[in-house]
């Protein structure tokens, strides 16, 4: 059962839904004004209102609509004199529940009063349906995040292991690229995908031997062909996986410079 306001000027009419309301189990609080009313609604939470168009000072419309934006969870029917399509059109239209006139017919009230409960039960429950599932989603997205950021780590950490010469290199080269696209202005998101490309991004050594990776000494021409393949086999292991940023690519131009002397492409 519900907590309702009803709001008229007309003392008749207040008795007879005050009379009606209680007489179907509900709890009813009375407005001779908008005033009144409001001191109510401080006061109590009703879960719906039925109100006049034609009240002393301001109009019952325009009282619901400012009370709609404080009382969000509050359902609303006009009841009136003003039988006028119209006006009915676009109260409903501005979310008022029904729109029902004078001279009042209990039974047509009363189907409204239901109507009107049970929407606004259907109305938060959706909404709290829909704030689940919002939260759930974010706290799955982040939970994914995570287990890639970790798969990525995992895949750079096998790549450094052959190569003792680079261990740590990745994680640095991810530092210091996210501190210059923090410096240029990027997006957090911009980042994220800055520093997992960083993370990642000599994958394509482990086709390199591992006597080439960690040769002390001055490589020869082939040896450093070998090497120069590595953005290309990195773009291709990666290639055909769906990440939110273009991971493979940043991989594959990792080595090519502005001035054209980088490779694989020149
Ligand atoms: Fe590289």
């Amino acid at each position: 059962m519900a907590n309702v306001l009803v709001i008229d000027d007309d003392d008749l009419t207040r008795k007879l839904l005050n009379q009606m309301l209680e007489m179907e189990g509900h709890t009813c609080e009375v407005a001779v004004d908008c005033a009144q009313a409001r001191n109510h609604l401080k006061s109590n939470n009703f879960e719906l209102i039925l109100c006049d168009i034609n009240l002393p000072g301001e109009t019952g419309l325009d009282f619901i609509k400012t009370a709609s934006a404080d009382y969000k969870d509050t359902a609303t029917i006009i009841v009136t004199a003003l039988d006028d399509p119209e006006v009915a059109k676009s109260a409903l239209k501005r979310g008022i529940y029904d729109y029902v006139t004078k001279p009042i017919r209990l039974n047509r009230l009363s189907i409204s009063v239901a109507n009107a409960l049970r929407r606004r039960q259907l109305e938060l429950a959706n909404r709290a349906y829909k704030e689940d599932l919002e939260r759930m989603i974010v706290e799955r997205t982040s939970k994914l995040q995570k287990a890639l950021d970790g798969i990525v780590r995992a895949t750079a950490l096998t790549v450094e292991m052959r190569d003792p010469y680079t261990a740590g290199h990745q994680k640095r080269v991810a530092d210091l690229a996210c501190l210059i696209a923090k410096e240029c202005g990027l997006s957090k998101e911009q980042i994220d995908g800055i520093r997992m490309a960083g993370i990642i991004h000599d994958l394509g050594k482990i086709s390199v031997p591992a006597e080439v990776l960690s040769k002390p000494s001055r490589l020869t021409k082939n040896e450093f062909n070998l090497i120069k393949e590595h953005p290309q086999v990195g773009y291709d292991i990666l290639k055909e996986i769906e990440f939110p940023w273009p991971i493979a690519e940043m991989v594959l131009q990792h080595h090519e410079r502005l001035d054209g002397s980088g490779y694989p492409q020149g």
